[in-house]
């Protein structure tokens, strides 16, 4: 079941010309993807979004653009180089390669599921005197789930902190995951990958050097916080936002545009008083999720996930993860990065990179908390989220996405009722009251009730319909996507109608 809602997600983003498979005449080009007219459009929208949210709503906020090119020694200093790697194993029959990690996890998310199935029969029997907390920890099944979950997680991170990957192939045969393929566990050893692409910058091989595509856009931040804080006047604590590709040789790319490997990022570096990371941390959790549950998505979509193993750069960290046709999965990582990469970037560089407090009247390299969203993976959460079939009181069925208004591709769909009689010529006129404003779509084939389902389909939130009641009064009709219910209006009163209803600034103040 949620394998074909997951299909169909991926159809409907092809045929509604939201995403397409990169370089399809030639057969594509594995786990890149680009984006259609419709695809860039909710793309865009999104990232306003999220860059009015943290840079326009937040004074002590400021966004910048770096390049995708940086120094190589940046990836040294990062400990990219050296640590960011994937442990990979290969199942020796199917000829499949898994990151041992995933494998593990999603083993561990099967006896999840065995507690939830255990829960929702207790809820069942007991009815309304069912507390889940108390059943989770007297129940001695579901207790023994708990336990073994622990005790895989505890000695996966164990072995992984030690570079143990001989254990971490243990516990794969020890727990008996099998390739979801062959479904035997013939495994190769596990191994670390390196994620980075290279290439090189420079004419001549000899001269030429080795450049890294950026895995994160984070770095760009790291190396123009003194820039920013002393060209902008900037005082502590404050954050630099940006959005930007990023690139990842991911060996297991798949799920879509889940996993990519040029994929884009939002991500806000934010620099605050040592000591205080966590008061921060905290804040930004809080602060991310709000604006996840801001979209109006159901907030059962949503949880937090802290990390137990955490990357060589943190001293916490939590994923906010969403509810995807496939199951909960990171969507945004919320670090506290400690002084990490600026005291790295200092010891590689030789330059200071200290900040003067003059409140306490001392310099120190700030400590950074950093949230980190991938803008495809929103993208993902808001069309499988919004595409829905809904069954109809005359029977029929109808394929609408109900993507916020303020983030839909197109605001308005304007339709005459007929190609005659003048009714064209007023919809123009119509188009041109909204176009300076809003994305506005002109539709003026097939009967109307086809039409509204095309708009329906591509997530238009409002339609205006021309007829010839509106060549004698000037009154237009406006269909609501959700409740397909349609009111007459004065044209008007069309603009103030649909600024209210697609406006990202009414967004913003819910915020
Ligand atoms: N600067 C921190 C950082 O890059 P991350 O958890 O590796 O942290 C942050 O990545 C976010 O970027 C993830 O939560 C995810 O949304 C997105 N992301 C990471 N790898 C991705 C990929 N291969 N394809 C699409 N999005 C990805």
């Amino acid at each position: 079941m949620a394998d074909d809602q997951f299909k169909n997600v991926i159809s409907h983003a092809k045929e509604y010309g939201f995403i397409f498979q990169s370089s399809e005449i030639y057969d594509g080009l594995s786990a890149i993807y680009d984006y259609g007219q419709n695809g860039a459009l909710l793309k865009n929208n999104i990232k306003a979004y999220w860059w009015g949210a943290m840079v326009q709503m937040h004074e002590n906020i400021v966004g910048i653009d770096s390049a995708i090119f940086m120094h190589p020694t940046t990836w040294k200093a990062s400990g990219h180089v050296d640590a960011f790697n994937d442990p990979l194993i290969d199942n020796k029959d199917s000829k499949k390669r898994y990151r041992a990690d995933v494998l593990i996890e999603d083993h561990v998310e099967k006896i999840r599921q065995k507690i939830e199935k255990e829960v929702g029969k207790a809820a069942k029997r007991f009815g309304d005197s069912f507390e889940r907390a108390q059943f989770e920890s007297t129940n001695p099944r579901v207790v023994g789930y708990h336990e073994k979950i622990r005790a895989i997680m505890d000695r996966f991170v164990k072995s992984m902190e030690a570079e143990d990957l001989a254990d971490v192939k243990q516990l794969i045969e020890d727990e008996q995951i099998k390739c979801p393929v062959s479904g035997s566990m013939n495994w190769t050893d596990v191994r670390q990958f390196n994620l980075m692409f290279g290439t090189q910058m420079g004419s001549v091989a000899e001269g030429a050097s080795t450049l890294y595509l950026r895995p994160e856009t984070a770095q760009g931040i790291f190396l123009n916080y003194l820039n920013v804080q002393k060209t902008g006047r900037m005082k502590i604590p404050f954050g630099i936002a940006q959005i930007g590709k990023a690139f990842r040789n991911e060996i297991v790319a798949r799920q879509f545009i889940f996993r990519m490997r040029e994929f884009e990022q939002m991500e806000m570096q934010f620099f605050v008083r040592p000591g205080t990371e966590m008061e921060w941390y905290e804040t930004w959790k809080q602060k991310r999720l709000a604006w996840h549950k801001s979209l109006g998505i159901d907030a059962s979509n949503y949880r937090f996930h802290d990390h137990e193993k955490l990357a060589h750069y943190a001293n916490a960290a939590a994923d906010i993860e969403f509810k995807f046709p496939f199951g909960f999965k990171e969507l945004e990582g919320i670090h506290s990065r400690t002084d990490f990469d600026l005291k790295q970037h200092e010891e590689f560089s030789s330059k200071k990179l200290q900040y003067f407090d003059p409140e306490l009247g001392e310099n120190y390299v700030p400590y950074v908390v950093e949230t980190s969203i991938g803008l495809d993976r929103m993208f993902l959460a808001i069309l499988s989220n919004s595409l829905q079939t809904e069954q109809l009181e005359d029977g029929s069925t109808r394929t609408v996405m109900n993507i916020p208004a303020f983030l839909a591709p197109y605001k308005v769909a304007v339709l005459p009722l007929l190609k005659k009689d003048g009714l064209p010529e007023k919809a123009r006129e119509v188009m041109n009251t909204l176009k300076f404003d809003h994305m506005v779509k002109y539709d003026e084939k097939d009967a109307i009730g086809k039409r509204y389902r095309r708009q329906d389909a591509a997530g238009t939130p409002l339609c205006v319909t021309i007829d010839h009641q509106t060549l004698e009064d000037n009154t237009l009709t406006v269909r609501y996507r959700d409740t397909m219910e349609q009111i007459r209006i004065p044209m008007t009163e069309l603009s103030a109608l649909v600024a209210q209803k697609v406006s990202l600034s009414a967004q913003f103040s819910k915020l």
